[in-house]
Parts: structure tokens; C-alpha cells; sequence
């Protein structure tokens, strides 16, 4: 039983992002897989998610896009979204919003946005988000 952080990152924005939820959950004693929305190849035994992308014309990038659709039901796991974005950050919010239509859990405290690239209190968020995330593994 492991968290799974899912991201696409152009820039490294919101791949920052997700190690640090990853550090926030091996922290409080949970293991963590940190995947490549490319390379994605279906949850496993995953307890919990977070699902990560920049914001890229309104949207998400195309390869979280493909993770999201790909999503069968997600049974009440609980789930996470965040991203890094420039001026009008969509992302976060539709990934929340198609985990939460696939049955996912959503976790206190996310979505988490960061403007361009993560400051230090975004980045503590972020590894906070990671505990919960860890807490909410059953
Ligand atoms: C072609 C292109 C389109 C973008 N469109 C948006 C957009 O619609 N809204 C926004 O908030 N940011 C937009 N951005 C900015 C990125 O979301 C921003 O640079 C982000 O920090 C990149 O994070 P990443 O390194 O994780 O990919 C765009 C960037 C590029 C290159």
C-alpha cells in the first residue's frame, strides 16, 4: 500500500511540487512512488493519489489528461490535485473535479496551486497535503 504521485511538469514546476508531497509522506511513514504522467501504467495497490499539471491553455497537459480519462472508478480513494501555473491556473481545479466524477476521495487542503515556480510556503503545503494523504491510507 503506497501513495502514487502522478505529474506532467514542462519546467520542472509542478515536478518539484510533487516531491514534495512525496517527502510529506514518507515523513509520516507511508511509502511513495513519484510517477511521470508518461509513464503512467495504472494505480496497483495505491491507497492514495495525487494527480499533478501545470495549467497549458486552459487546461491540463495532455499526458495527466490521458491518466484522467483512463481512470476506471476510483472506488473512494482518497485523492489530491495540484499544479504550477502562469496567470489563470485551470488545471488543478479540472483535475479535482474529474477525480471527485471518478469517485475519488478529495483530501483536505488541496487543490494546491503555485504560481510559476513553488515558494517555500507553497512547497510546506504541499508536503502537508503529502500527510494527509499518507493519514488517509487505509
Ligand atoms: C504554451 C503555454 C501555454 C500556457 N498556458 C497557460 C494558461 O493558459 N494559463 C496559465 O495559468 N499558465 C499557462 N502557461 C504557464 C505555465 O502553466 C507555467 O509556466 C507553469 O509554471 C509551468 O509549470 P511546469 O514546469 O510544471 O510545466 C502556459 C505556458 C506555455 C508554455
Amino acid at each position: 500500500m503506497k501513495v502514487v504521485v502522478i505529474y506532467e511538469s514542462t519546467r520542472g514546476r509542478t515536478k518539484s511540487m510533487a516531491d514534495a508531497i512525496a517527502e510529506g509522506v514518507v515523513a509520516a511513514g507511508k511509502e511513495c512512488e513519484v510517477v511521470d504522467a508518461k509513464d503512467f501504467n495504472g494505480i496497483g495497490d495505491a491507497c492514495a493519489i495525487a494527480v499533478g499539471s501545470s495549467t497549458r491553455m486552459k487546461h491540463v497537459l495532455p499526458k495527466v489528461k490521458q491518466v484522467l480519462s483512463g481512470f476506471q472508478s476510483l472506488n473512494g480513494i482518497p485523492a489530491a490535485a495540484y499544479g504550477s501555473y502562469g496567470w489563470s491556473g485551470e488545471a488543478p481545479g479540472i483535475i479535482a473535479k474529474q477525480l471527485e466524477e471518478k469517485g475519488a476521495k478529495l483530501v483536505e487542503g488541496q487543490p494546491i496551486s503555485a504560481k510559476d515556480y513553488p515558494n517555500e510556503e507553497t512547497l510546506n503545503k504541499c508536503k502537508d497535503l503529502g500527510k494527509t494523504l499518507a493519514d488517509a491510507c487505509r
